[in-house]
């Protein structure tokens, strides 16, 4: 089953996609830290180059289209609700790429898009209004919609994302995967023997931990069972109400990039080619591995079970 990936990251989605038998032929970003780390860990090659510059023709005929892509511009979306009224934002790029297969005769089985969990709510639910018709009613797909949290598949970490999963059969079932309880915690995923730039200096541990103050109050705790999000923006170091310090031989510190990839089910074995400050950064970013497998592995099903599976 050939996979093309659009928004590849680091390929947490493609990994999951890999694991689960498929087979990710092309893969796409325009940072070139995450291909840089990308090209590091798999086979595949990846172009690097903004996705609305890179010539449709350019891009491979494929049985699955997968990606996360970026929640810039929803806003763009507003009220509307058709293809061209989606015209600007990346999800109309993700359209347009699968319409130019379709005209070509080599629509894709099966697309699936990871996104926020707001996605569904944002603008009231219009946006996602606007997306499952484009994906619905112009692209011709069965489409099906769920949240799931990271935690739910064997990684300590709350991490909701929504996963669209789009069949081409109008005939298709789709079950998301069945959530397991977590065996895990944070603490077992930590790494012993840490360097000393990882930990809090006496001065800025007291801004670190101190609660959330004007319009954003919120609870500061650090040592969680089950790690917060994982955000883009980690490197800066948040207040621990809104980030993961961990306490060890008596000292605060900050999660290390090998943790932060292990949060995201990446293995040890996997490559950190880049700057501390990128690596935060593309593990922010990443869909969790175990997820992807997951839903992959439920994909997988249901094409197998609509015997279109290859
Ligand atoms: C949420 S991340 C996807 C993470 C990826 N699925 C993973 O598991 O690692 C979105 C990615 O889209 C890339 N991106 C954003 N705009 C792009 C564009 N116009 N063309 C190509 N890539 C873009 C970003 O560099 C980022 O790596």
């Amino acid at each position: 089953m050939k996979v093309v990936s659009l928004f590849s990251g680091i390929g947490g989605l493609d990994k999951g996609f890999e694991d689960a038998g498929f087979n990710v032929i092309w893969a796409n970003d325009f940072d070139k830290y995450a291909v840089q780390t990308y090209s590091a860990n798999y086979s595949n090659p990846i172009i690097l180059g903004d996705i609305n510059q890179i010539h449709l023709p350019d891009i491979p005929d494929s049985d699955v289209i997968i990606g996360g892509f970026p929640c810039q511009a929803f806003s763009m979306m507003g009220d509307q609700l058709g293809f061209e009224d989606a015209r600007g934002t990346l999800f109309f790029r993700i359209a347009e790429i699968i319409k130019d297969k379709i005209n070509k005769d080599e629509k894709p089985k099966a697309i699936i898009l990871e996104n926020v969990r707001a996605l569904r709510t944002h603008d009231r639910g219009r946006t996602f209004k606007t997306i499952e018709r484009i994906l619905r009613d112009d692209l011709g797909y069965k489409v099906f919609v769920d949240v799931l949290n990271s935690a739910d598949y064997g990684v300590p970490q709350t991490r909701n994302r929504t996963y669209i999963v789009c069949f081409s059969n109008s005939e298709a079932e789709f079950e998301y995967p069945e959530k397991k309880p977590l065996e895990v915690t944070l603490q077992d995923r930590l790494e012993q023997n840490v360097p000393a730039k990882y930990f809090l200096s006496d001065k800025i541990l007291p801004t670190i931990l101190s609660n959330g103050t004007g319009g954003y109050k919120a609870k500061s705790e650090i040592d969680l069972p089950v790690a917060r999000p994982l955000c883009a923006t980690m490197a800066k170091m948040h207040r621990a109400c809104q980030d993961n310090y961990v306490t060890q031989n008596g000292k605060v510190r900050r999660l290390t990039p090998r943790e932060c990839a292990r949060l995201q089910g990446f293995e040890d074995s996997f490559i950190i080619p880049v700057s501390d400050s990128q690596a935060y950064k593309q593990f922010g970013n990443a869909v969790t591995v175990n997820v992807s497998r997951a839903v992959a592995e439920a994909v997988r099903k249901t094409l197998e079970d609509l015997g279109e599976w290859e």
